[in-house]
């Protein structure tokens, strides 16, 4: 079993620190780790965000483990090399088209969400978002208008089977749940969405036993906050599923606590293939500080060892201590709390 950790930009390194105490306590017999340069970090170490030697390491491995990436200081650069490209081209470069950004209020945390307790604490929902496509992967640039006019552009599409094999992803994932998918679009308005729902609906014909709804964006917004309890797994496009997984992570409590796999089709021994990765950013202001909360990245570790190294029991574990930790009090600035990064650490390593 192998895994690489590529700890990114800001605050990347502190919170995948933890996390590799966490996984270093488990001593998993035959675990090899690896280390790689992404984001703002390589590029200024080896001139690109993501450099030929990391996206080797990334093909050898079973898993990655990912902090973030994102440096103000790169924002003059051309596209290309700015830090994001180091997690849109390893999404691209694996083929990891499956999201999933679980969302679940932790027992005791009513308190912390952004709606009222009652309404946070049905909470138990997975975004299953497509990470290939979209106008993120599109062509996209500025030009200039026969008048003049500078005009910024960018390509909307998904092509049926892109569309299909995420629809597949969201139904297995509702068969292991509560059998429930909401598929959101903005079909009333864009073309790319209307060939989504008809493939969607297609698909579900080999999935009778869930109960398949739509939904525009704009409501699917509006229900997440108004009542998020009616929703088991969502199975979005790239853009909606980000501003929706962002969204969830304040119903939540904090963007500090939701983790996420991103997952293809290529199989290890063991499972399959994929990205692990807290689904906040780098967060350039508190970076250095020891302020930012781990237990994103902690939780992310153990979905790789569920997705891509099989160990559902060591997974469970580590979800268990993080449950603990936030139980007992034990909250960083994000929670309103005063616990810094490797406090929270040390706190879940003591319940593990
Ligand atoms: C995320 C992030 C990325 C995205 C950025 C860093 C490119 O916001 O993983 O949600 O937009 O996908
Ligand atoms: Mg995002």
């Amino acid at each position: 079993m192998k895994i690489a950790v590529f700890a990114g930009d800001g605050i990347g390194p502190e919170v995948t620190a933890q996390a590799v105490r966490v996984l270093d306590a488990l001593a998993i017999a035959g675990l090899e780790r690896v280390e790689g340069d992404v984001g703002g970090a390589a590029f200024y170490k080896h001139g690109h965000p993501l450099p030929q030697a990391t996206i080797d390491m990334a093909h050898g491995v079973d898993g990655i483990l990912f902090g973030a990436v994102g440096d103000f200081s790169c924002d003059h650069l051309e596209r290309a090399l700015r830090p994001e490209q180091a997690i849109l081209g390893l999404r691209k470069e694996l083929s990891l088209f499956a999201n999933l950004r679980p969302a679940k209020l932790f027992a005791g945390m009513e308190g912390f969400s952004a709606l009222r307790p009652e309404v946070a604490s049905a909470i138990d929902l997975l975004i299953v978002r497509e990470l290939n496509g979209d106008v993120y992967f599109g062509e996209k640039g500025i030009r200039k208008l026969p008048d003049g006019r500078r005009q910024g552009w960018d390509m909307m599409s998904y092509a049926e089977d892109e569309v299909a094999r995420i629809a597949h992803a969201g139904f297995k994932a509702a068969q292991g749940r509560a059998k429930k998918l909401c598929s959101v679009d903005k079909a009333n308005v864009l073309e790319t969405s209307q060939l989504w729902r008809d493939v969607v609906i297609e698909v579900s014909a080999q999935y009778p036993d869930v109960e398949l709804s739509h939904m525009y964006v704009d409501n699917a917004a509006m229900q997440l906050v108004k009542s998020p309890g009616q929703f088991d797994v969502i199975v979005t496009g790239n853009l909606f599923g980000d501003i929706l997984s962002d969204q969830a992570s304040m119903c939540v409590g904090s963007i500090g606590l939701l983790a996420s796999a991103s997952l293809g089709t290529r199989q290890t021994p063991y499972g399959t293939v994929g990205l692990y990765e807290p689904i906040h950013g780098s967060a350039p202001d508190i970076a250095g500080q020891n302020k930012a909360n781990p237990l994103a990245t902690i939780l992310s570790a153990a979905m790789l060892l569920r997705h891509s190294l099989g160990l559902e029991a060591q997974a469970v574990r580590i979800e268990a201590a993080v449950a603990r930790t936030l139980a007992d009090g034990v909250r960083g600035g994000d929670l309103g709390g005063t616990a810094t990064t490797t406090e929270i650490g040390d706190a879940v390593l003591a319940r593990l």
